[in-house]
């Protein structure tokens, strides 16, 4: 695909750099008024806030983590839309979460009990969206060297993908089980982030084949 073909996808969706950041924060936001509007700060409006607004950060983190893999296996003008814009969906998806979803939990945890262990596996999960939203900018980013903003972001990125995992499993924090409903309301949620887990497994495959045959080719010539 080249620059016109890429050119003409952002122009169809009208979306690229902040835009794709402005979006994310306003449909993150209609999100948040809509539960509120309907149930009010009761149990059942925060929970809803808190699934509308964890769903909608699922789909913008999912969207930068496949945007490499895929642009790698499948390229189109889809995916090299994606990578082109991974930093700016990176930023959306961490003012989605920290802006809309954190604050659900806050008040979440102020009117339900929530177990410590979720609280910690969530808890380092937006420590995580913090750190590697601040480095997602330049001078930040500079800061900390290309090494360590490697490190943070290769582990963060495979960390929230866990708990976002987790978070659509069945039977877990209030999840049905593996039954109709849960196929219906969460089912396509957790296949879209095994598929995207599924893409990264394949590019490692494909590189560890390269290393393999590369050695082997060296000690061919070597012996
Ligand atoms: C201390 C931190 C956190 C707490 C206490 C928390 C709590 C919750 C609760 C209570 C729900 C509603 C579950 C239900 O429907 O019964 C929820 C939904 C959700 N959370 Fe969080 N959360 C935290 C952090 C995170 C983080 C860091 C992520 C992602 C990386 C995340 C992703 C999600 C998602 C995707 C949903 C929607 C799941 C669904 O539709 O059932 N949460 N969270």
């Amino acid at each position: 695909m080249n620059e016109n073909s890429n050119a003409a996808f952002s122009f169809q969706l009208n979306l690229s750099k902040w835009n794709i950041v402005y979006t994310a924060i306003a449909i993150s936001a209609v999100l948040t008024v809509i539960p509120l509007a309907m149930y009010g700060i009761e149990k059942q409006g925060i929970v809803n806030w808190l699934d509308a607004t964890g769903r909608a950060g699922m789909i913008t983190f999912t969207a930068a983590f496949i945007a490499s893999p895929l642009h790698k296996l499948f390229p189109n003008s889809f995916s090299r839309w994606l990578l082109k814009n991974r930093r700016f969906l990176g930023i959306g998806f961490g003012f989605q979460h920290l802006i809309f979803h954190l604050p659900a939990v806050i008040w979440f945890l102020i009117i339900a009990k929530v177990p410590l262990d979720a609280m910690i596996t969530g808890g380092l999960g937006f420590i995580l969206v913090i750190f590697m939203l601040i480095t997602s900018f330049n001078a930040p980013a500079k800061w900390i060297g290309a090494r360590n903003w490697k490190i943070l972001h290769t582990t963060g990125m495979f960390y929230l993908m866990y708990v976002f995992i987790i978070s659509f499993y069945p039977g877990i924090s209030g999840n049905p089980s593996l039954n109709q409903t849960y196929l219906t309301n969460y089912g396509l949620f957790e296949l879209t982030l095994l598929v995207a887990v599924f893409l990264r497994i394949m590019i490692f495959a494909r590189k560890m084949k390269r290393v393999i045959s590369k050695q082997t080719s060296e000690q061919q010539i070597r012996s």
